[in-house]
């Protein structure tokens, strides 16, 4: 079989441990695969920063729109970040050509998921997205692929490794924000501007996207209600505590009466359930539906090899040759902004657990 020749754009946390795993895992991948997987042509902002791996005999280029349009790439591995700029033009680029996209970026797609996924149409290609949400959890292949022949009532969870790892150990180690904050920051979890991380918005993109794949519809991230988890004091999380709740910062997709509800907020959940005890940089998202209850899925939400592992499975279905169909399009019957906010205020911050 001819080999599956990659154009990474971004050598960043993400970037950076696909191109050592491809590396280390090259001889399990391509037996699986039945083909090589190379790494032909890279592009990231700064050329002579050690990464620890070699560039040596991929083809370089300074701008990430120059590398989708390079002729010798099979596909396209957007991990630059950002919804405008070189993330929105190489992306399109790429699916002009025709050539497939896989992108981490949850961002872009929350933004302009929509007008790709046509263009992806269009022009006969595909963009995969695993790694856009909840880090290496497989939530969107079991969205897409397991759930096929479900109908999902609410999809909701932990989707900001960030702000759960900041809420976890301020609770139990009596941290302050800052302190967790600049520690997420060390270890590689929080956004390039991790006000998208504490101000609930990358929690946001991820729950946009979910409800497109669950409900078949169109992502539209300005009918969510958004609030991030800053104003959370340690003495709520001990008020929390005494009344038999955690915080959480959920995001939540749900059908009603008025159509379907997206809420990103800091939340009491009581103590025994199974979400409660998701902790740290975990993620989870719950999901239910007709034919199966409710299903949990929790794992590592963020850090380089999590989500390169999410990335790396698209380049396997890539490298094998199968590959679902992208976000739903169908127009959406969403909850206007104002009517989930006042919802959320109604409810409490609380939501039923089944
Ligand atoms: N900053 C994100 C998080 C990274 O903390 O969850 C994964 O999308």
């Amino acid at each position: 079989a001819t080999p599956l020749r990659l154009g990474i754009a971004g050598l960043g946390t993400v970037g950076g441990a696909l191109a050592r795993l491809v590396e280390a895992k090259r001889d399990a991948l391509e037996k699986r695969a039945q083909r090589r997987i190379e790494i032909v042509a890279v592009s990231a902002r700064d050329r002579m920063r050690e990464r620890g791996f070699s560039t040596e005999g991929m083809a370089w280029h300074d701008d990430p729109v120059s590398l989708a349009s390079h002729a010798e790439i099979d596909a396209y591995v957007e991990l630059v970040g950002g919804s405008e700029g070189a993330a929105l033009e190489s992306v399109k680029a790429a699916l002009n050509r025709g050539i497939p996209v896989i992108t981490a970026n949850k961002a872009l797609l929350a933004h302009h998921g929509v007008q790709l996924a046509k263009l992806a149409a269009k022009k006969n290609s595909t963009i995969l997205f695993e790694a856009a949400v909840a880090g290496g959890i497989p939530v969107i292949k079991t969205m897409r692929e397991a759930l096929a022949g479900n109908e999902v009532a609410r999809v909701y969870g932990i989707l900001n490794g960030t702000c759960n790892y900041i809420l976890t150990r301020m609770e139990k180690e009596g941290l302050t924000f800052a302190e967790c904050l600049a520690e997420a920051q060390r270890l590689g979890y929080a956004e390039a501007d991790p006000t998208f991380d504490v101000g609930g918005f990358d929690a946001a993109h991820k729950l946009a996207i979910l409800t497109s794949l669950a409900f078949g519809c169109e992502i539209d991230l300005d009918s969510i209600f958004i609030e991030g988890i800053s104003n959370v004091a340690i003495e709520d999380i001990e008020a929390a505590a005494e009344l038999g709740y955690r915080i959480k910062l959920l995001a939540v997709a749900q059908r009603t009466d008025t159509g379907i509800e997206q809420r990103v907020h800091p939340t009491m959940i009581p103590t025994k359930s199974a979400l409660a005890q998701v902790d740290g940089v975990t993620n989870a998202v719950a999901i239910d539906s007709d034919l199966l209850g409710s299903i949990l899925l929790a794992g590592p939400g963020a850090g380089g090899n999590a989500t390169a592992s999410a990335v790396l499975s698209d380049v396997m279905d890539l490298a094998i040759g199968s590959v679902t169909p992208t976000l739903g399009v169908a127009p959406a019957n969403l909850t206007p902004y104002k009517r989930a906010r006042m919802r959320a205020h109604e409810g409490g911050y609380y939501i039923r657990l089944s």
